[in-house]
C-alpha cells in the first residue's frame, strides 16, 4: 500500500488523512491528539523518516522554509512546491510583481517600506484601503478600512515591526474591491492544472462578516457558479500563472489556491496560497473521498489526471477558543466528543476533525488555543450539509466557544 505522509497539526491535516485512509497506509506529522484518536496514525519522526511514497505538506511555513526542496533531494514525491514556488504565498510583494508579469487580473497596488511614501499613497486613493503585510502572517496580516486614520495607523503599526515582525516591514497598499469572494483550489504537476470544486471560506470573525480576520471560521462547496467560470479561471488565471512559473525555471507540483474576488469587473486575484486551505480542505477532502488519493499521486508525480465529479456538497463550522482571534485561551473541557474524538452520538454525514485539542489525563478533550475544531456535514445539498453541520456542531461545547451562525446561510451573498 501507498504511504502517504501528510505534514501538519490541524484540522486540514486531519481532513486529508481521513478521505485517504482507506486507499493509503496515512501517517500524520506530527498530527494531534483528536486525529490520532480518530485512529490515524500520528509520529513525531521527520517525513523522511517515515519511509513515505508520498509526501503531502499541509501548512505554509514549512514549504516557505524548502521542506519540499529536501524531499524531492532525497527522491521523495510531494505534494507541495519548492521554497521559489512557495514565494507566491510567501511575499505579497513578490506575488503582486509575478501577477503583473503573468498579466493576471489584480488588484492596482503600491509597495512600501517607507512611511511617508505610504502614507502619500493612501491619501491619494479611494477607500476602501487594504493594507497586506508582505511576509506570512497566518492569515491575519490584512487591513481592510474604509478609514484613512486606521489604515495609517495600521501601516505605522506594520513597518515598524510592532505588529508581524519582520514580515510586516514591509507592506502592500491595495486598490480595494467590492464583491463575492470564492477560493479556488486546483491541483499542479509542473505543467497542467486541475481545478476542484470553488468553496467559499468565511474569513472575519463575526456573522455577516463583521470583526477581525481570522484563519477562516468556516467553508462550504461547491460554490453555484455561472457556467464556464472555472474555465475561464483556468484559462485566464492559472495556466498564465504555470507558464510564468515555468518561464521562471520553477516545476511547481502542489496546490495552486486561487482567492478571488468576483467583481462587477469580473475576476480578480486577491491571493494565492500554495497549499491547501484551511477550512477549505474540511469541505473539500469529504467532498473527493479517496479519489483524492489519484489526484495527489498525479500531481507529485507530474501526471495528474482529470478530477473525479462531485456529487454531493459539504459546509464545515469551525469552533473556536474563547477571545478567537485576539486571545488563545487553552484548557476549556470540550463537552459532546467520544473517546475517538467524533460526536458521542454518531450523526450521519457528519465528521469532527480536530485542530486545537489535546486531551487530559482522563481521556476526555480540551481546546488548545486557536481554531479548536472544524464540524463537517455533507449531503446532497448545502442546505442539508448546513444542517447538518450545525446540528453537529451545536452539540460539541466548551468555554467561551466562538462560532459563527451564517456559514453558507446564503450561498449568493459576499462570505467574508
Ligand atoms: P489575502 O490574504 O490577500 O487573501 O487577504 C485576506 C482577505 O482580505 C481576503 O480574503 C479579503 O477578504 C480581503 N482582501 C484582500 N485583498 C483585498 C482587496 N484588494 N480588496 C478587498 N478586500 C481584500
Ligand atoms: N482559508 C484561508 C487559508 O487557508 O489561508
Amino acid at each position: 500500500m501507498t504511504r502517504c505522509v501528510v505534514v501538519g497539526a490541524g484540522a486540514r491535516e486531519h481532513a486529508i488523512a481521513h478521505a485517504l485512509r482507506d486507499v493509503f497506509d496515512v501517517v500524520v506529522t506530527p498530527g494531534n491528539a483528536g486525529i490520532a484518536a480518530h485512529g490515524i496514525a500520528c509520529s513525531e519522526e521527520k517525513p523522511e523518516q517515515l519511509q513515505p511514497d508520498l509526501v503531502v505538506i499541509g501548512p505554509e511555513a514549512p514549504l516557505v522554509n524548502g521542506l519540499a526542496d529536501s524531499l524531492r533531494a532525497r527522491g521523495i514525491p510531494v505534494v507541495g512546491p519548492g521554497s521559489q514556488g512557495a514565494r507566491l504565498e510567501g511575499s505579497k510583494a513578490y506575488l503582486k510583481e509575478f501577477l503583473q508579469a503573468a498579466e493576471v487580473p489584480t488588484a492596482a497596488y503600491g509597495i512600501f517600506t517607507d512611511l511617508d511614501e505610504a502614507g502619500r499613497y493612501l491619501a491619494d486613493s479611494r477607500p476602501p484601503f487594504v493594507v497586506k503585510t508582505d511576509g506570512l502572517a497566518a492569515g491575519k496580516g490584512v487591513l481592510v478600512t474604509t478609514s484613512l486614520d486606521e489604515a495609517r495607523a495600521d501601516v505605522a503599526a506594520k513597518l515598524s515591526g510592532d505588529a508581524f515582525g519582520e514580515a510586516g516591514t514591509t507592506v502592500v497598499i491595495e486598490e480595494g474591491l467590492e464583491g463575492v469572494e470564492c477560493s479556488l483550489l486546483a491541483l499542479c504537476d509542473g505543467e497542467k492544472v486541475v481545478p476542484l470544486v470553488a468553496a467559499q471560506d468565511f474569513k472575519r470573525v463575526g456573522d455577516g462578516g463583521t470583526g477581525p480576520n481570522t484563519g477562516g471560521m468556516g467553508a462550504y462547496a461547491p460554490m453555484d457558479l455561472p457556467a464556464g467560470f472555472v474555465d475561464d479561471i483556468v484559462e485566464r488565471f492559472f495556466n498564465p500563472t504555470v507558464t510564468e512559473l515555468r518561464r521562471r525555471g520553477i516545476d511547481f507540483r502542489g496546490v495552486l489556491y486561487a482567492g478571488l474576488m468576483l467583481t462587477e469587473r469580473g475576476p480578480y486575484l486577491l491571493e494565492y496560497n500554495v497549499r491547501f486551505g484551511d477550512p477549505e480542505t474540511e469541505v473539500l477532502a469529504p467532498l473527493y473521498g479517496p479519489g483524492l488519493g489519484e489526484l495527489l499521486l498525479g500531481c507529485a508525480h507530474g501526471a495528474l489526471g482529470p478530477a473525479p465529479a462531485i456529487t454531493n456538497a459539504a459546509v464545515t463550522v469551525v469552533l473556536a477558543s474563547s477571545g478567537y482571534p485576539g486571545g488563545s485561551r487553552s484548557g476549556d473541557l470540550i463537552e459532546g466528543l467520544g473517546p475517538d474524538g467524533q460526536l458521542i452520538e454518531p450523526h450521519e454525514g457528519v465528521t469532527v476533525f480536530h485542530a486545537g485539542t489535546r486531551r487530559r489525563a482522563d481521556g476526555r478533550f480540551e481546546t488548545n488555543g486557536g481554531r479548536v475544531v472544524a464540524v463537517t456535514g455533507t449531503a446532497p445539498t448545502v442546505a442539508q450539509a448546513r444542517e447538518r453541520a450545525y446540528r453537529a456542531a451545536a452539540l460539541v461545547t466548551f468555554e467561551g466557544r466562538v462560532w459563527r451562525r451564517d456559514i453558507a446561510a446564503s450561498t449568493t451573498q459576499g462570505g467574508s
